[in-house]
């Protein structure tokens, strides 16, 4: 996997062991773009392939299986796809010619969308495989090895983790101290801008055993933080021990009771979905960690109509009041989209005060991008690319500032920090403080996960530094 590369175990075999002579070793490379859930189920999959004997390589020359876990999301997302196909279509060619194989997969967002359009569009593809349907990826491989292009994103209501093997501790040890862990799959809000509820399908919760199964098993390998995931994880509503109805707060209360387990982390969520229980947890858990991301896309109540968000700006304010009231620490993130079809100066003008109002100490922000198939892109009034592009740099300078601001007024404070992976310079570890920003502490390699108390000293671009607070007195 690209990913974190750093973390990636390292192979248990000698390079030049287990060549194609017969032996059952094979190489896979997995691209992983988009968001976390695309992360996470990376690594599901790469799980599942190692049953058949397939190992992670970082090096695609030496892919006996390139995987391209793709995004849909904007159109630029799904445009890197075909030009990267393009490119292994050429390298395919080329191995072929010096007798070597090298199957090419599309799984992901992009997969579920285009599905056999993909195999017209790219030759070199082998298989075609949907979000709900890894469990099936190594049967469509054989099939492919035997000389059939297969696409499988056919789902009805079956549960794809009930199939995916979960890896051992030492692999999980060799991944690193912070793991994602997806709860809740699929969408249900179908705002008219996105193609989630499309691609990733309808809401799907998975039930607490397995999931407790699953955070235990990782905190046995050395996980000390886990981020639960879903594409709108505070909808997350599954079945209790006894079939009874947990909400996403009671999981919370439940995984913060896991010895081991330091620290716990949730996203993406949806105003609408907030409930008490859930601002309660983060009242009461300490392992809960003091940051939430919260998109509201739009200031103007007349664009989040538009987008079929079902809530108003006012309504959002008052839910982030209370949630600081609930813990005054928090730090807040969000995602905006500006130039939705129809948003005027005026429309944009209040969501520049929003962000005033709220002063997030973190967010994301997109140019709307048209999806095919989604209301949106019906939609009449698009707004111009120039117009787009502008309102973008304005929204970004001024998320940016609030970002510096938050990052400047951290330093002084003494806070925990969860020691993560090896910084870039020798002696140098990178630390993720409790509001999810990476700290940079000088700490030897055999602390990496371990929480120890340090001091912020300053600010870099894109990272804080601190030194261990004991070195001050
Ligand atoms: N489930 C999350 C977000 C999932 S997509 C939520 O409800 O907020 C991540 C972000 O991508 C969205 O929050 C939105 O800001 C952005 N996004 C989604 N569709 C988009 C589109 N068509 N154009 C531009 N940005 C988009
Ligand atoms: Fe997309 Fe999020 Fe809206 Fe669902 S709630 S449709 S994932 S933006
Ligand atoms: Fe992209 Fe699919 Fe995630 S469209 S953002 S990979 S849910």
């Amino acid at each position: 996997m690209t990913q974190d590369s750093a973390l990636l175990p390292a192979p248990e075999i000698a390079p030049n062991e287990g060549l194609r002579d017969g032996s059952n070793s094979r190489k896979v490379f997995i691209k992983t773009y988009g968001c976390q859930m695309n992360v996470y189920d990376s690594t599901r999959m790469s799980d599942a392939l190692a049953r058949d004997g397939y190992e992670p390589t970082e090096d695609m020359e030496e892919a006996d299986l390139v995987l391209l876990n793709t995004c849909h999301i904007r159109e630029k997302a799904a445009e890197k796809v075909y030009s990267a196909l393009g490119r292994l279509r050429e390298m395919k060619k080329k191995k072929a010619a010096s007798g070597r194989e090298m199957m090419i997969g599309v799984t992901g967002c992009v997969a579920q969308a285009e599905g056999e359009e993909i195999l017209r569009r790219a030759p070199a593809v082998d298989v075609v495989i949907g979000p709900q349907t890894y469990h099936r990826l190594p049967e469509a491989l054989r099939r492919a090895k035997d000389g059939h292009r297969v696409v499988d994103t056919e789902y009805a209501l079956e549960d794809k983790f009930e199939h995916l093997p979960l890896a051992e501790a030492k692999k999980i040890r060799a991944r690193g101290v912070t793991s994602f862990l997806t709860v809740q799959e699929g969408c249900d809000k179908f705002c008219t801008f996105c193609v989630v509820p499309y691609t990733r399908g309808s809401e799907v919760s998975r039930p607490v055993s397995q999931i407790l199964e699953e955070a235990q098993k990782l905190v046995d390998g050395g996980v000390r933080e886990i981020t639960l995931l879903g594409q709108n994880v505070n909808a997350w509503h599954g079945a209790g021990p006894n079939g009874e109805e947990w909400s996403l707060g009671d999981l919370l209360y439940r995984l913060a009771e896991i010895p081991g387990l330091a620290r716990l982390r949730y996203t993406t969520s949806h105003p609408r979905d907030m409930d008490d229980r859930l601002i309660e947890a983060h009242r009461d858990l300490r392992a809960l960690m003091p940051y939430l991301h919260l998109p509201v896309q739009s200031g103007s109540d007349r664009i989040l109509k538009a987008m079929n968000r079902r809530h108003t700006a006012a309504e959002y304010m008052t839910l982030m009041e209370r949630i600081r009231a609930a813990r005054p620490d928090i730090a807040l993130s969000g995602d905006f989209i500006v130039g939705f079809p129809g948003e005027t100066d005026e429309d944009f003008e209040a969501t520049l005060r929003l962000v005033g109002e709220v002063r997030y100490a973190q967010a994301f922000s997109f140019k709307y991008s048209t999806r095919p198939g989604t209301p949106g892109a019906e939609m009449k009034d698009q707004v111009p690319e120039e117009i787009k592009a502008e309102r973008l740099e304005r929204l970004q300078a001024l998320l940016l500032r609030q970002t510096q601001e938050f990052n400047e007024s951290c330093v002084g404070k003494t806070i925990d920090l969860l020691l993560e992976k090896p910084g870039r310079l020798p002696g140098q570890i990178i630390g993720r403080s409790p509001w999810l920003q990476s700290v940079n502490v000088d700490a030897k390699a055999s602390q990496i996960g371990d929480i120890i108390n340090v001091r912020i000293t300053g600010t870099g671009t894109n990272s804080l530094f601190a030194e261990f607070a004991e070195a001050e007195v």
